[in-house]
């Protein structure tokens, strides 16, 4: 890296810093395996949280599916710029902000194929310019797993609160779960703890359950790994079109689905879920700086090629 370029690097770390020094507690929400529900974690907590009186920002990484905006009830929204240099995020709601890449695109069907230095910019653009301001909550939805964007988050983000690790009761879905697992615990990032989406399948009818994915695979990794278990979502009918006309579904009563989003919320909000605080040195020593990278022969993870 060129020296103009580390010092500009430098600067956004501070930037960065700076801004989300403001927020109280940063989660991102991963997954290994794909659908099994991060987003809808992601954007029913968000609200339930904002329910509760918290301020929240919602920042969405997964940059090729960016559907965050969608069940937030603001696909339309545009980018917009305060002073041609930082960027406002779109308020769906009082209390929630929203950063998505979906609001810069203007053709929602076209595809966003970037490779991962690009990747790396546009989210540390979105933790360095985008006009936060002071949150309880920043809330980072990621794409499947353990990969750019995911690495991009915890490597820009040191003081970063912890994940949440999403999975279906699924053999396949639970064994990518092992792995988000074991790269928390690699970037020494706090497991907040595990949800179980999908968890039975509740029949609109006979309001039996009925388990489509099986049930308990997530609550027995968290046994066998020795991590929190934050409770299990039924699977619902009726929430995946709530999220397609971005109808809030947490506020919904009568709902299991929706009960057992607002009771991860409020265990997150009022438990000890949040008391970790992170394990950094794998960043490094603190005299360990960008400018200094470019000779060292370590294998930290910061140390920028
Ligand atoms: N508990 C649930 N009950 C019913 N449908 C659900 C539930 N959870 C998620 N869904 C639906 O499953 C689909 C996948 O959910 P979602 O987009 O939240 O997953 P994801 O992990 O974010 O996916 P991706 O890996 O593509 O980002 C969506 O259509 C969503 O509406
Ligand atoms: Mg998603």
């Amino acid at each position: 890296m060129a020296e103009n370029q580390m010092d500009e690097y430098e600067a956004q770390d501070k930037r960065i810093r700076e801004r989300l020094d403001r927020i109280g507690r940063k989660i991102m929400i991963m997954s290994g395996k794909g659908g099994v529900g991060k987003t809808t974690v992601t954007v029913n907590l968000a609200n339930a949280l904002v329910d509760m009186g918290c301020t929240v920002g919602v920042l969405d990484t997964d940059l090729h599916g960016p559907n965050v905006a969608v069940m937030f009830g603001c696909k339309d929204a545009e980018l917009l710029s305060g002073d041609g240099q930082t960027f406002i995020p779109v308020t769906p709601r009082p209390g929630l902000k929203v950063m998505s890449l979906a609001f810069a695109l203007e053709d929602p069907d076209a595809p966003v194929i970037w490779r991962g230095s690009l990747k790396n910019s546009a989210i540390r653009q979105f933790l360095s310019d985008v006009e936060w301001g002071d949150l309880d909550y920043l809330l980072i939805d990621t794409p499947p797993g353990t990969g750019d964007e995911q690495l991009t988050v915890c490597q820009s983000i040191p003081e970063l609160t912890g994940s949440i690790i999403v999975t279906t009761p699924q053999e396949v879905a639970v064994l990518d779960a092992r792995r988000s697992v074991n790269f928390s615990r690699k970037l020494g990032v706090a497991i907040i703890g595990v949800i179980e989406n999908m968890s039975g399948l509740i029949c609109p009818h006979c309001k039996e359950e009925i388990p489509i994915f099986g049930k308990g695979g997530g609550k027995k990794m968290c046994q066998e790994m020795h991590v929190p278990f934050l409770g299990a979502i039924p699977m619902e009918i009726g929430l995946p079109e709530a999220e397609d006309n971005g109808k809030e579904w947490v506020a919904e009563t009568g709902h299991p689905s929706a009960e057992a989003l607002r009771a991860i919320a409020n265990e997150i909000n009022n438990g000890t879920a949040c008391s970790t605080s992170r394990d950094t040195s794998f960043l490094g020593t603190p005299s360990c700086k960008p400018s200094a990278c470019a000779s060292c022969t370590s294998n930290c993870p910061s140390r920028k090629k």
